[in-house]
């Protein structure tokens, strides 16, 4: 087992530092920087099914949930098809809504989590086209899929998601980049900037993954925390929402993610001086909003440790840590702001003694139902 774990202390921290090269593996032979273009293989004949889609139905349960939930913002926005995302299990139990002409899209790290497998049965019972994003290859729900593409992370052994994650979210870049593109919504100079900024991101993560030491030092200051909440606007809203699943699940520390705005409607009655508020404030067109939040969570004395685009001057001088990271567009930035939030959460359980590759109660694949 130590040499699988490739000299780290456990799989979740060499499945994290794996993501500058499984993020390559993801893009390799489908994402040319050369010729700036997108080849999905997999999917190629179903294109043009997905281009005239009414809608786009995304299920998944856990982590893939929230891919599928920066997959709604992708397809929206390049695509424009309207998007709903579902629990699996809220899906196939409730007599869904479903058209032939729904395109459903499934996502499972290890394709065999019982309850996506049944909502996918159910929807092709109903007549709809099924694709998968998968990262086991040959297990059940590639095989019960109509098409997909698997997101070749590579094992992923830690229970926590973490290279699976970020997989899943390059597909759905992927995918709605060339639908858009097809489908005349997704400008060609736009495309064509996404797919060089896509042969960048290795690097750009690299460059995150070096600020390891201090993110653990950081990490620190938070052992001892009961609850914590995670906040983000856009794209990074489902990222608030990893982050605060990555802490629950590994530290045992009561998380919840947030968009920004809401925090208003609820969660701001809980901030005290205890309470660390991890904010996904990079620039983006809601960056302005962002800092307000920030503004009132400091005004209410809690913590902020925020994820701040590099050179950023403002928010370092509120926030009580800043990480910074590179820029990126905005629509990629869910695959940079997720990986300090793993590294974050990786160290408070660590420090706090839990057997993060296993923790308590928690099943790397679900397959009861
Ligand atoms: C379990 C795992 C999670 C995972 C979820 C969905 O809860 O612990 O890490 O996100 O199942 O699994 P899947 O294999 O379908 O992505």
């Amino acid at each position: 087992e130590q040499i699988e774990k490739g000299g780290y202390d456990h799989f979740m921290l060499k499945e994290i530092f794996e993501q500058s090269s499984s993020i390559h593996d993801t893009i390799r032979g489908r994402v040319s920087t050369k010729n700036n273009e997108v080849f999905l293989g997999g999917i190629n004949d179903v294109i043009p099914k997905l281009v005239n889609a009414r809608r786009i139905l995304i299920i998944g349960c856990g982590t893939s949930w929230h891919a599928g939930m920066v997959g709604e913002y992708l397809f929206e926005e390049f695509a424009r098809i309207p998007v709903e995302v579902e629990y699996a299990s809220e899906f196939r139990y409730r007599n869904p809504v479903i058209f032939k002409d729904d395109i459903v899209l499934a996502i499972s790290q290890s394709g065999e989590t019982a309850d996506t497998l049944a909502a996918i049965k159910l929807a092709k019972e109903a007549g709809a086209t099924v694709l998968g994003i998968c990262n086991v290859v040959g297990s059940s729900i590639p095989r019960e899929t109509h098409a997909g593409v698997y997101t070749h992370a590579g094992p992923e052994i830690g229970v926590a998601s973490t290279k699976a994650f970020t997989a899943q979210v390059t597909v759905l870049t992927m995918m709605a980049m060339v639908v858009g593109y097809r489908k005349g919504t997704l400008p060609k100079e736009e495309y064509h900037k996404l797919i060089q900024e896509f042969g960048k991101l290795p690097a750009k993560i690299k460059k995150i993954l070096e600020k390891d030491a201090e993110i653990k030092e950081l990490s620190k200051q938070y052992v001892d925390s009961t609850n914590a909440l995670y906040l983000g606007r856009g794209y990074l809203f489902p990222v608030a929402l990893e982050g605060a699943l990555k802490l629950k699940e590994i530290s045992y520390i009561h998380a919840e993610g947030y968009p920004a705005a809401e925090m208003k409607h609820g969660p701001i009655a809980l901030i005290d001086e205890q309470m660390p508020v991890f904010v996904a404030a990079t620039k983006d067109k809601s960056y302005e909003k962002i800092v307000s939040n920030i503004q009132e969570v400091k005004a209410r004395k809690g913590h902020v440790i925020a994820i701040v685009t590099e050179g950023d001057s403002v928010i370092s001088k509120m926030a009580d840590y800043v990480i910074e990271i590179p820029e990126t567009q905005e629509a990629l930035a869910p695959l940079l702001t997720v990986i300090p939030f793993q590294l974050i959460s990786y160290y408070i359980a660590v420090l706090r003694g839990c057997n993060v590759d296993q923790p308590r109660n928690l099943a790397k694949s679900v397959t009861v139902e």
